[in-house]
Parts: structure tokens; C-alpha cells; sequence
């Protein structure tokens, strides 16, 4: 189902916006003029990623800072360990990991992002 999600324009190069759409809760990402949609709760604990910083592709997670590719979702980085624990980390402890996020496909048209959801 294709859906109307936000204005190109209010969403400048670098920025990030919150949407929920037919109860999914979603960011939209613009890099470079191009629209990514990704879920809205990081993949570790839930934390808001708008809230996070987009440089370039990745977003990361404003609260341990784990790294995402909005272009797929992929986690490129877990989170990172509070110290001193870091200094002692296991790179197994699930506590450091994180999942990858859920994308959707997204269509600019007439300066409206669209999204298409199932
Ligand atoms: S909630 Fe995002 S890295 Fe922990």
C-alpha cells in the first residue's frame, strides 16, 4: 500500500522526521536529497533515532550510540559499553548488541515521500 508520508520540503539534507503511519512508528532520513525510511525505535533498546545524528548514510542511536545504514538498515556498530566496563568488554555480551532496523521502500513524487508499506 502506498502512502503519503511528508513533504520533501520539510525535511532538509541531514534531517530526520518522526512519522507513525497506520500505527508504525517511522523516520524518515534525507542523504544527499535521497529518502530513506527506517523504524523508529533503535534496534538495542527502543531509543527514538530521530533524536540520534545522521552523517551522510549512517544514524546513530543518541543513547549508546550504536550505528545504523538507513540505505538497508544494517547495524554497522553496537552499542557502545558504558566505562569502565569498556575497558573489560565482551564483544559476545548481548547487552552489545543490537538489531538491524526495518526499512521501507520509499518513492519521491511531486515533492511528497511516499512510503510503501504492506
Ligand atoms: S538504545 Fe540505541 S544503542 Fe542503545
Amino acid at each position: 500500500m502506498i502512502i503519503k508520508a511528508a513533504n520533501a520540503e520539510d525535511i532538509a539534507p541531514g534531517g530526520m522526521k518522526p512519522v507513525t503511519i497506520n500505527g508504525r512508528e517511522i523516520v524518515l532520513c534525507n542523504y544527499a536529497g535521497t529518502f530513506y525510511a527506517v523504524e523508529r525505535a533503535c534496534g538495542h533498546a527502543g531509543a527514538r533515532l530521530e533524536r540520534g545524528a545522521l552523517t551522510g548514510w549512517i544514524l546513530t542511536c543518541p543513547l549508546h550510540y550504536a550505528q545504523f545504514d538507513v540505505r538497508s538498515g544494517v547495524a554497522l556498530s553496537g552499542p557502545v559499553p558504558k566505562a569502565p566496563e569498556s575497558a573489560h568488554a565482551d564483544p559476545a555480551d548481548p547487552a552489545l548488541k543490537t538489531r538491524a532496523l526495518i526499512t521501507w521502500p520509499v518513492r519521491t513524487e511531486g515533492g511528497q515521500i511516499y512510503l510503501d508499506l504492506p
